[in-house]
């Protein structure tokens, strides 16, 4: 990744596309900004996306479609029943993934409640390299476990280890071990969006795919950002420097039995969703479910041209100049962060840049919330939007007990085709300048604290 800020490199930055429609933005004055900051309780998720100039928020379904998706869009057929954009979609889902069943949903989320729904049962144990909230969520609300038995290597940010993603297979064997007969399904999150958009190697997949044989147990993978995780495969994974990215991809779902996937992620698109199995049965089963949660199964709470936009999504995502640029874009922006002396987690992953937030406020207490602070100071000092989460994960000890650890980060995502490297630029003079005031903070206390949903609802205010 180093080579992301040799001039070479930076030449290859160059977009792969160009700019057929443009979206202004605004740039608001400190003063505003100030305002803006007090008016929305020192809370990112309060600030209106109007009073935002780069918003890197998240990077799910805030990407831009290309000329080709919204042409097919304009074709779709929006029949209810038996739509044949349902069937370019089935097939772009074969043809890519590899699986033969395909159920839309409306988006990530609605895909893992309608597989929670048939697969979770009371006190079942869900493992995983790391499962994202909403997965977890949907376990928990099925009243089962879910586990992340990702490697140590997760919390040490300068850790250089290229698939920090992977699941530490000691922990897998010992949670196999221990609750083998407890766990209905195993999930592959790729690439795994909560350890910093780490990759997980294609010798990690094969192995827990073994593992998971061994014990009778199907393996399902998330696959939000499949694409990204195949790329960096094929850069950092001996032998596979000369396979295509379409074949990696082919072989990393052939060690499962289905995904799931949020499709505004790496199919481009601003909504949308699928499950793909190839098991013909649960496939049916979640149909069922589907008809009640969703919509008739050829549509499945999407418009015929979200079928469509998701199919030419598909294909455009295992591009290689296309992946070359997203994933160039990450260590571009991440290396802009280095030279202001802010730590972020390497190598670095696909969806974005993630920080070590605590490293950048020493000085606050956690109850002076250091990640308010962060985000606050991002905002203020250039009308920038990131994110901040301190993560609680479920893991094993070497006994077999379940333990809480604690996970802190900032993320800045980058929407996909949105922003060019001035954008990035801009965002890295803003970094610079947060990490020079940053010991200016004095951090912020909590005034408002909603049982359900925290961490999107709470409202501060700065101590003086
Ligand atoms: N799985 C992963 C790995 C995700 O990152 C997300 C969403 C989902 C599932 C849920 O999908 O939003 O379509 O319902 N991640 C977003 C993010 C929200 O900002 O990372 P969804």
């Amino acid at each position: 990744m180093e080579e992301a800020t040799n001039s070479l490199e930076m030449a290859a930055l160059a977009e792969p596309y160009r700019i057929k429609m443009v979206e202004p933005i605004r740039l608001l004055t400190r003063a505003e900004r100030e305002q803006a900051l007090r008016d929305a309780f020192y809370s990112m998720t309060y600030i209106n996306s109007a009073d935002v100039f780069i918003d890197l928020a998240t990077d799910s379904g805030t990407g831009a479609m290309s000329d080709r998706q919204w042409a097919a869009m304009l074709t779709a057929d929006e029949a209810y029943v038996r739509s044949r954009s349902f069937f370019r979609l089935e097939k772009a889902i074969r043809e890519i993934l590899g699986y033969q069943y395909v159920v839309p949903t409306h988006q990530g989320r609605a895909a893992e409640n309608i597989l929670a729904g048939l697969l979770v049962k009371p006190d079942q144990i869900v493992l995983s390299n790391t499962h994202f909230d909403t997965v977890r969520a949907h376990i928990e609300h099925r009243h089962g476990v879910a586990l992340d038995l990702i490697g140590d290597s997760l919390w040490d940010f300068d850790d250089e280890n290229p698939f920090k993603g992977n699941f530490d297979l000691d922990k897998l064997r010992i949670a196999l071990r221990e609750y083998g007969a407890k766990v209905p399904f195993i999930s592959i999150t790729i690439s795994n969006n909560m350890a910093c958009s780490s990759p997980v190697s294609m010798d990690n997949i094969r192995q827990v795919s073994r593992l998971a044989k061994e014990f009778g147990i199907p393996v399902l993978f998330d696959a939000s950002r499949f694409a990204e995780n195949a790329y960096f495969i094929k850069q950092r994974e001996a032998g596979y420097e000369q396979h295509s990215i379409a074949d990696i991809v082919r072989e990393m779902f052939s060690y499962g039995q289905g995904c799931w996937m949020s499709a505004k992620k790496d199919a481009i698109v601003n909504i949308g969703g699928f499950i793909a199995l190839s098991d013909e049965s649960l496939a049916r089963r979640c149909q069922e479910m589907l008809v009640l949660y969703e919509g008739f199964p050829t549509y499945g709470g999407l418009a015929g041209r979200d079928l469509e936009a998701i199919a030419v999504g598909l294909e455009e995502a295992i591009d290689d100049a296309y992946l070359r640029h997203r994933t160039g874009q990450v260590a571009y922006l991440g290396a802009l962060f280095e030279r202001s002396g802010i730590r972020c987690s390497k190598p670095f992953g696909g969806s974005g840049v993630f920080i070590d937030v605590q490293k950048l406020y020493p000085h606050l207490a956690p109850e002076q919330f250091p990640d308010v602070a962060m985000g606050c100071d991002v905002y203020r000092e250039g009308g920038v939007r990131a994110a901040a989460f301190p993560f609680s994960l479920k893991t094993v000890d070497g006994t077999g007990q379940i333990v809480t650890r604690e996970f802190h980060f900032a993320r800045f995502a980058i929407p996909r085709r949105v922003y060019t490297q001035s954008h990035l630029d801009y965002v890295g003079n803003v970094m610079a300048r947060v990490a020079q005031n940053a010991p200016r903070n004095k951090g912020y206390r909590c005034t408002y604290a909603p049982e359900v949903l925290g961490h999107f609802f709470a409202k501060f205010e700065p101590l003086s």
